[in-house]
């Protein structure tokens, strides 16, 4: 056993919150695994514009005040998303409000989102600035904000410039009425104001940066299409599906399966690859997904590229394995894709 599978463990004997605190810490201080060669060809992607060495990238909510973007580049992720981040410090809904969900390779949370705000989110984007390695920001707004869509504008205007690409985050089930915002006048409000902005920014300093816009797994018939024809409309990037779900699949195990919040990891896995499913088929080639939910393995990267997705996300899966688990899911993923003839990561895109 390595030292960092050591480390993923004992952290596990911990309360899951201190547990994320001291990963936290511990990566600050350099402790994290670092990838030690460079990453396999096959896994180069480019999506958005965006130069991926490999498609596999660390979700948000994990690294929520960028304080640890360096250490996950570092241990091999492609990309890395920072937040979610709001204008304002936020400290998010009372504690105990993450679980694991050992038996079921799951985690419920309901954070909140628990965040430090955008002044030292920006300072710490600013200090890394020529570092390289794609960090994207996701954003998203203040539990109390008189007008939420504001908030987005907020976050998009003053990162402008500090991360490579942008997540308007509308799917997270812990702040009340936030999912509101997927519904199709709502969307295309938020999008609109937000592209105008995008454009604004365009303008002001001669330079462009992708935006996606991150969704939920629970969406009922005739809200995918109605996403994707907003997302299209307004000139957006990507979409990432998904978030956690409040779903609880009857397999769960758990004491804690009946804790509110969202659902992650494993029990994931399979309804958020049928909704990237569905996303591909509305999508028809016009906009890039990007699959998250459930990845813990080469397996389940593969599932969300061959369901339509040029990038995949994870997060869950760290909580059992470590950040080291990123090595073994790029190998076992470059090996699935050339056992299947494949060249490159794009040509297996929506190929299930
Ligand atoms: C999340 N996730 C999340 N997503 C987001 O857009 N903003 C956030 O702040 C958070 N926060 C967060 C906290 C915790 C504790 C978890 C487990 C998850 C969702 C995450 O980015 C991802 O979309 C889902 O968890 C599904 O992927 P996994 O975890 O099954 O690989």
């Amino acid at each position: 056993m390595s030292p960092h599978d050591l480390a993923a463990r004992a952290l596990r004997a911990l309360d899951p919150e201190d547990a994320h605190g001291w990963a936290i810490r511990g990566l600050k201080m350099g402790l994290g695994p670092r990838e030690t060669g460079p990453d396999d060809p096959i896994l180069a992607v480019k999506i958005a514009g965006l130069e991926l060495p490999n498609c596999v990238g660390l979700a948000a909510g994990f690294d929520k005040n960028a304080e640890v973007p360096d250490p996950m580049l570092a241990a091999g992720f492609g990309f890395v998303e920072a937040g979610t981040v709001t204008p304002l410090a936020q400290a998010g809904n009372p504690r105990p409000r993450l679980f694991r969900l050992t038996e079921d390779r799951a985690v419920i949370n309901r954070m909140g989102f628990n965040n430090g705000g955008l002044d030292p989110f920006v300072r710490r984007l600013k200090a890394r600035q020529g570092k390289g390695g794609i960090v994207g920001a996701n954003i998203g707004a203040n539990k109390d904000a008189s007008d939420r869509i504001e908030d987005y504008v907020t976050g998009l205007t003053r990162l402008w410039g500090l991360s490579d690409y942008f997540t308007a985050n509308i799917s997270s089930p812990n702040t009340p009425g936030l999912r509101a915002l997927q519904t199709k006048a709502a969307l295309e409000d938020l999008l609109g104001r937000v592209s105008e902005a995008r454009e604004a920014m365009k303008v002001a300093s001669g330079a462009d940066y992708p935006i996606f816009l991150k969704v939920a797994p629970d969406l009922e018939d005739g809200e995918v299409e109605a996403i994707v024809e907003a997302v299209v409309d307004a000139g957006l990037d990507a979409i990432i599906v998904s978030n956690t779900t409040i779903a609880r699949p009857a397999s769960l195990k758990s004491v804690h399966a009946g804790e509110s919040g969202g659902l992650s990891g494993a029990p994931l896995l399979e309804p958020s690859t049928q909704v990237l499913k569905r996303f591909h088929a509305a999508a028809a080639g016009r906009v890039a997904l990007i699959g998250a939910g459930g990845i813990a393995d080469g397996a389940g990267a593969y599932a969300k590229i061959r369901a339509g997705a040029r990038a995949v996300q994870l997060y869950s899966a760290l909580v059992y394995g470590g950040p080291g688990l990123v090595t073994r899911i790029k190998r076992e993923l470059a090996a699935r894709l050339r056992a299947d003839g494949f060249a490159a990561v794009e040509d297996a895109v929506g190929a299930a």
